[in-house]
C-alpha cells in the first residue's frame, strides 16, 4: 500500500489521544476502510493489525483507580507482533501508529494502550498465532465533544500536551541540516509515546536520521522500542512530505533504526 504523506502527516497535527466515547457504533463504511487498511498496510514483516468491531464489555482497565480509563468505546484495534522478529517492538509501533493516522484523518477518536487493558481477552478475540503477542491496542470511535473529568486528570498527570524541545532529544549535529531533516524532526516530536515519556533521542548526519532510546532501560509495561517505532513513521513522514525518499536499517541496542537518503 502507497502511504497517503499528506493525510498522515496532516493527522499528525490534530491527532490527541481520547479516552471517553460517546458509545455510538462507526458507520459501517469507515470500519471497512480502517479494516482495509489493517489488511493492506504491511511495512515491515513481524507486525499486524486486527479491527474488533463488536468486543465485549470488559477489554479496558483502569490504570490507577480509573485514570487512563477508556470509556464506552464502541470498536478497538489490536496490534499484534510476532515475537520471533528481532525488531517486533518498532515495526509495530509503526504499523499501529500508520492505522492510528488514517483513523485520525478519518474523524475518528483514538489513543494507543499499551498497559492497561485485559490482554487474555484481547488474544482471545484477536485469534493469536504461534509466537504472537497483543503488545497493544486503540479504541475507535467518537469522542464526547469535551473532555470527561478523567481524561482531563489523565493529561494533566502525564503532561501529554507538553512536548520536550528539538534541542533536548539531538545527541549530535551538524551545525547546519537540510529542510527535510529539521521537517522529520518536528513530526517526530509531536508522536505519542507511552506516559508522554517521549524516549527518543536524534542523531543527525548528512543524510541520515538516526534514533537510539534514551537510556539502555526499556520501559517498565511498554517497551520504549515501540514508541520509537511510532517516531519512525513520523519522520518517514515528514521527509517524504519534502519529496525525500529514504530507507529504513534497523540497529542493535541502544540504536533503533537509521533513515538514510542516498
Ligand atoms: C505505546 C503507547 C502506549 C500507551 N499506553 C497508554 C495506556 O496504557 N493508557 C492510556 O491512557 N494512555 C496510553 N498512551 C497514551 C499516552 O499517554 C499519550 O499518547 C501521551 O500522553 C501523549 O498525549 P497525546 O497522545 O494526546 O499526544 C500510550 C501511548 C503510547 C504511544
Amino acid at each position: 500500500m502507497e502511504i497517503p504523506v499528506n493525510s498522515w502527516l496532516n493527522a499528525i497535527n490534530v491527532r490527541h489521544s481520547r479516552r471517553a466515547f460517546t458509545g455510538e457504533s462507526l458507520p459501517e463504511d469507515k470500519l471497512h476502510r480502517l479494516e482495509t487498511i489493517a489488511n493492506e498496510f504491511k511495512p515491515f514483516r513481524g507486525a499486524r493489525a486486527v479491527v474488533v468491531k463488536d468486543p465485549p464489555e470488559n477489554v479496558f482497565k483502569g490504570a490507577i483507580g480509573s485514570y487512563g480509563k477508556v470509556k464506552d468505546a464502541p470498536h478497538f484495534i489490536a496490534f499484534i507482533g510476532d515475537t520471533s522478529v528481532l525488531e517486533v517492538q518498532e515495526v509495530t509501533g509503526y504499523l499501529g501508529e500508520g492505522i492510528i493516522l488514517e483513523a485520525t484523518s478519518m474523524d475518528i477518536q483514538n489513543c494507543w494502550v499499551g498497559g492497561f487493558f485485559r490482554r487474555e481477552v484481547v488474544a482471545n478475540i484477536a485469534g493469536l498465532r504461534p509466537n504472537e503477542q497483543v503488545l497493544a491496542i486503540t479504541p475507535i470511535g467518537y469522542s464526547l465533544e469535551k473532555k470527561s473529568r478523567t481524561e482531563k486528570t489523565f493529561s494533566r498527570i502525564v503532561q501529554s500536551h507538553k512536548r520536550k524541545p528539538i534541542e533536548d532529544l539531538l545527541l549530535e549535529s551538524p551545525q547546519t541540516y537540510p529542510y527535510w531533516i529539521i521537517s522529520a524532526l518536528e513530526a517526530a516530536r509531536l508522536a505519542p509515546s507511552a506516559a508522554n515519556r517521549q524516549p527518543w533521542r536524534f542523531l543527525i548526519e548528512k543524510n541520515s536520521i538516526t534514533i537510539r532510546t534514551d537510556n539502555l532501560s526499556d520501559g517498565r509495561w511498554v517497551s520504549k522500542r515501540l514508541d520509537c517505532g511510532i517516531a519512525m513513521l513520523h519522520i518517514e513522514l515528514g521527509a517524504r512530505v519534502n519529496g525525500v525518499e529514504g530507507k529504513w536499517k534497523f540497529l542493535s541496542k541502544p540504536y533503533v533504526a537509521r533513515y538514510s537518503v542516498s
